[in-house]
């Protein structure tokens, strides 16, 4: 397994649509595990291939409390079957938009199908923090970020936030 680095907005391959996966084969599960790795290690709870530079519809997930035996997720070409009419507000944040976090709202209540890491299809239904994660990494793989759910005049004041930080770290970087 090894890590992979996190894109971070802004950048244009954060808004590209990622393609399915014809089947999960050992190179999909290999990316499946250093995903894992990658979120485990940054910390987070969720990644979306395309933030590691991976246009494929491929997600790892997991909510389980800090305490808490691990719940990882891994599934390719997620699909939301059905959500709910209800909605829910969550605080949302992304390891590509580090920093930064803002209230979302999303269907409370889900139900997804997937390809797991054995190519078998699944079903999952989700509610409260995991479909409020799920929901936020399938926008992942249609190019959407969480700050496109949040109004234009907040969400350029964060990218340009972010641009500057990325400018001086480029410029830390060559004179260093
Ligand atoms: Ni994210």
């Amino acid at each position: 397994m090894a890590l992979m680095p996190i894109l971070t907005a802004p950048d244009p391959r954060l808004k590209k649509k990622a393609r399915p996966v014809e089947a999960v084969d050992s190179k999909v599960r290999r990316l499946m595990d250093d995903m894992l790795e990658t979120m485990y290690d940054a910390p987070g709870i969720g990644l979306a291939a395309p933030q590691v530079g991976v246009l494929k519809r491929v997600i790892v997930v997991d909510v389980a409390e800090k305490e808490a035996a691990p719940e990882p997720l891994q599934l390719a070409n997620p699909e939301l079957v059905w959500v709910s009419d209800h909605d829910n507000t969550h605080e949302e944040g992304c390891l590509s938009v580090p920093e930064h976090y803002a209230d979302v709202i999303r269907p409370d209540e889900i139900r997804l199908r997937y390809l797991d890491r054995d190519n078998r299809i699944g079903t999952l239904e989700a509610n409260g923090i995991l479909a409020t994660c799920i929901q936020h990494e399938i926008d992942h793989l249609n190019g959407i970020l969480f700050i496109d759910h949040i109004s234009a005049l907040k969400r350029n004041m964060i990218l340009r936030k972010l641009l500057k930080e990325k400018k001086l770290a480029q410029k830390e970087a060559a004179t260093a």
